[in-house]
């Protein structure tokens, strides 16, 4: 990466005011239901650490939009990130201003602090450069390490860079590696295994995949417009028209460029998504009326192996059912099974996929799973993400 790390700054003994994305799902009660991307900042806080820095983290939690409210505070993530690290995570009521700035000044070296959500302020998703400096004020040098959130040009994540020497964490660092692997040298043969609900979503990461895959594999139900525009019957499952031209072109540019688009051959399918209380499989790639796609057949299973196990990259980027309904799940925990024990190199976009990869208990065999949903898809789509163009270059 042509972009300084935190490796490259002497930060004994200063102030480090680092963005994290430990934007991560609460239930109800408050509790985390999975704390993947707060281990994931860890080797990067215990460096800070270890280097005798004073350690400021600042996060957003959800989209509170402007608005303090308590069920987005990230109180919760100070005790989970204390009891990591084994010491004091000192939680403070906001993330500006001459009290937190008063905190911030007054610590000891190796202390941390995690400030206040900083979408309570409105200026923060504004990347109002007045919130940006008060921040800057916080730290003498900043760090990015919050990867999920590199694709918002956001005050924490771009407008402070114009105040304070700014560099990438080790998750960052770790991201980018292996996504211009992918994008760059990938080792072949490339499988682009794509899922997901709407077309619209995936269109240009589709066409820029188009580049770099020798397979994409369109499944999910994004795939049934698709299976639309190629003529085959797809009952009632969903179907975006507005989409039919676009598919149409992708389609005919696939072809031109003898890259193969596989969809399914068959479906498990159901008249209720809602209740499932009738669930079968159909013969072929045809979906009877009345009938909704909700995840891919056996075949299509067996299909999808033969192709996964040839592969020495694999990229994967949405689930291929709604795995979230037991009944509909098989296919997505199918093919997480088949690339966990498959050779190749194997990527997991963030968000749905991640949560799907660790549901199916293989999490730890795949060589990286991203912290990042909309900004890994972002990177794969070929786009500059704003919070990584805006550190200080080498
Ligand atoms: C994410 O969960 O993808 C990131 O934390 C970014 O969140 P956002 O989509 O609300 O900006």
């Amino acid at each position: 990466m042509n972009k300084r790390s935190i490796k490259d700054v002497d930060i004994a003994g200063k102030r480090v005011l680092m963005r994290v994305d430990f934007n991560v799902p609460l239930d109800k009660q408050l509790n985390i239901t999975d704390d993947n991307r707060i281990k994931a900042a860890l080797p990067t806080i215990r460096y800070i650490l270890a280097q005798k820095a004073k350690l400021i983290l600042i996060s957003h939690l959800g989209r509170p939009k402007g608005e303090k409210k308590p069920e987005f505070s990230l109180g919760p993530i100070a005790l989970h990130l204390s009891a990591l690290l084994g010491k004091p995570v000192k939680m403070l009521k906001d993330c500006v201003g001459p009290e937190v700035e008063q905190a911030a000044s007054s610590m000891n070296d190796s202390d941390v602090l995690l400030l206040e959500n900083l979408r309570f302020h409105k200026e923060e998703t504004a990347n109002d450069p007045v919130f940006a400096k008060s921040l800057s004020l916080l730290g003498d040098v900043f760090v990015n390490d919050a990867f999920g959130t590199c694709h918002r040009a956001h005050a924490s994540t771009e407008g402070v860079t114009h105040y304070l020497e700014s560099v990438s964490g080790f998750l960052v660092e770790k991201e980018i590696e292996y996504f211009q692997k992918i994008l760059t040298h990938p080792e072949k043969p490339f499988v682009f295994l794509l899922g997901g609900v709407k077309v619209a979503d995936k269109i240009p990461v589709i066409e820029n995949m188009m580049d770099k895959a020798d397979t994409i594999i369109i499944a999910g139900a994004m795939a049934y417009t698709f299976m639309k525009v190629e003529g085959i019957d797809i009952g009632s499952s969903r179907f975006e028209a507005d989409m039919t031209d676009i598919v149409k072109s992708i389609l005919g540019k696939a072809e031109a460029r003898g890259i193969d688009i596989v969809l399914p051959i068959d479906h498990v399918v159901t008249d209720n998504i809602e209740t499932a209380v009738h669930v079968q499989s159909t013969e072929d790639k045809t979906i009877p009326e009345g009938w909704i796609g909700v995840d891919i057949g056996h075949k299509t299973i067996e299909l999808y192996r033969s192709i996964l196990s040839q592969a020495r990259t694999i990229v994967w980027n949405g689930p291929v059912g709604i795995f979230e309904n037991d009944k509909f799940a098989n296919g997505t925990k199918m093919l997480a099974v088949i690339i966990a024990n498959s050779n190749a190199i194997s990527v997991i976009g963030g968000g749905d996929t991640a949560a799907a990869v660790a549901k199916f208990g293989v999490a730890d065999k795949m060589s990286h799973i991203s912290t990042g949903g909309g900004a890994s898809l972002e990177y794969l789509e070929g786009k500059a993400l704003p919070g990584i163009a805006a550190l200080s270059n080498k």
